[in-house]
């Protein structure tokens, strides 16, 4: 690929201080993330794909090493300028879902769009087009409790998008769904990769998921052991 990179990794280093004996999550990790990639992140439990994406995704910092983002050395970025990055740049997806309990799922979707300094008048039109474009129209006002698996994560996706973002992270979105499930979250992650231009990395642990992603990294104890196309 001859695109710039949107964000660009290098020699990442990351530990979590842990007692007499720190444990070395990333070292010294490069990777790419180009416009429109559809990147699968691999490797066992421990590896550091969490790590990785947490840097990526700038909810952390790297000990040592750059990251670039748009080419820009994001070692400048103050908390406020990673902030806005995060919620204008960036879409995060979660095992977990983390939908607000209390928010109907028009309003999960549209919280990011709030956040956002002048947020648009069109803000739950946008909701609606958004849980329409994944598959939940008519679910607007349910509450998550109320929804199956799937469709939680459907709404996270939805919230994931809300803001055009360039870089959708999905940290294992399918680990707490059934197979028939995962498949047609996957299918939707790939649909919007292409419909919406939005660079998707998938950390995993499922070969099936590798299978749909058109590039594939495998971490190992924190380093990447294999390059290249899945
Ligand atoms: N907050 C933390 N404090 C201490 N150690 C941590 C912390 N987070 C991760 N680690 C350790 O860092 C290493 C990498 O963890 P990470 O969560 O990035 O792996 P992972 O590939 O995402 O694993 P999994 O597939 O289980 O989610 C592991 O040894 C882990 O125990
Ligand atoms: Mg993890």
């Amino acid at each position: 690929m001859n695109a710039t990179p949107l964000l660009a990794g290098r020699n990442l280093h990351k530990h979590y201080p842990m007692g007499v004996e720190p444990v070395l999550a990333l070292r010294g990790v490069d990777v790419e993330i180009f416009p429109g990639d559809l990147l699968a992140l691999r490797g066992p439990s421990g590896s550091g794909k969490t790590t990785l994406i947490n840097l990526l995704g700038l909810l952390d910092r790297p000990d040592s090493g750059t990251l670039l983002l748009d080419g820009r050395d994001t070692a400048s970025f103050s908390e406020d300028q990673r902030a806005d990055t995060r919620r204008d740049r960036f879409g995060f997806i979660f095992q977990t879902f983390n939908l607000i309990p209390v928010l109907t799922a028009a309003e999960n979707v549209g919280y990011p769009i709030l956040l956002k300094a002048k947020p648009p008048a069109n803000m739950l039109a946008r909701s609606r087009e958004l849980l329409a474009a994944v598959g939940l129209a008519g679910k607007e006002d349910t509450r998550p409790d109320l929804l199956s698996g799937g469709q939680r994560q459907r709404v996270a996706i939805a919230r994931a998008l809300a803001n055009h973002p360039a870089v959708i992270f999905a940290d294992e979105p399918t680990a707490n769904l059934d197979s028939h499930t995962a498949d047609t979250i996957l299918e939707l992650l790939q649909r919007l990769n292409r419909e919406h231009q939005v660079a998707v990395v998938i950390s995993t642990h499922d070969p099936r998921v590798v299978e749909r992603c058109t590039r594939v990294l495998t971490l190992h104890d924190g380093e990447i052991l294999q390059k290249g196309a899945a």
